[in-house]
């Protein structure tokens, strides 16, 4: 797994120092070590893209770094604060906060429109409703989808159901954007 970081800087940031980060899995008697002492500092504004082959370990390491599984081991400091040892309680409120996660899949609520999808994480910040109906609907105008609001994920294309996805995570302007592969179109 290689972090390579690439030449573009975005405007959200935070400074985040990775530090002896290990996750094993223990199934049958048998460890298998997925990630092992990874080392990386990103800087505020920092884009870096983290490439390898598939079982490699990418997705493991984004849940670990949005704080949605824990480490076997090891650190991450998120401009200075230690999460591995965050209470539940208080990291759900960072995460929400903090982090956006564009996932694998795209785990929208298939029972919930675009714009209802989109409006969870501000809604969840207890930002008004009328606020967060106008963040979404902003941000799903942003990544084109001003036209399909009230479509529900099964009424998208695929692609379109990962833009909501995109949107979903932005729409806090979130101090890290996490971004698992096959989330935006190849071509
Ligand atoms: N809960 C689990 N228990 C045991 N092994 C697991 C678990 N979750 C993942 N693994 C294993 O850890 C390895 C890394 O998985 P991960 O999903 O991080 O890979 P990846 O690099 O994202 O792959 P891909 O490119 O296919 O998405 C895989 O070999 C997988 O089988
Ligand atoms: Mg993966």
């Amino acid at each position: 797994m290689t972090p390579a970081t690439a030449p573009g800087r975005s405007a959200i940031g935070a400074r985040v120092e990775i530090s002896g980060l290990t996750k094993e899995y223990r199934l049958g008697g048998v460890t298998l070590q997925v990630l092992s002492d990874v080392e990386l500092s990103l800087a505020p504004g920092d884009m870096v893209s983290v490439v390898g082959a598939s079982g490699v370990g990418k997705s493991t390491f984004l849940q670990i770094l949005g704080t949605l599984d824990l480490p076997s081991r090891g650190s991450i400091r998120f401009d200075g604060e230690e999460l591995t040892t965050m209470t539940p309680e208080r990291l759900a409120v960072f995460r929400n906060r903090k982090i956006g996660f564009v996932f694998q899949f795209h785990h929208l609520l298939p029972e919930f429109t675009a714009l209802e999808n989109v409006m969870m994480p501000a809604l969840i910040q207890r930002i008004p409703k009328a606020t967060a109906r106008r963040m979404a609907g902003d941000i799903l105008g942003r990544v084109g989808l001003s036209k399909r609001l009230t479509h529900k994920p099964s009424q998208l294309s695929g692609v379109e159901q990962q833009r909501v996805a995109l949107a979903r995570a932005m729409v806090l302007e979130p101090a890290l954007l996490l971004a698992d592969e096959n989330w935006w179109p190849a071509r």
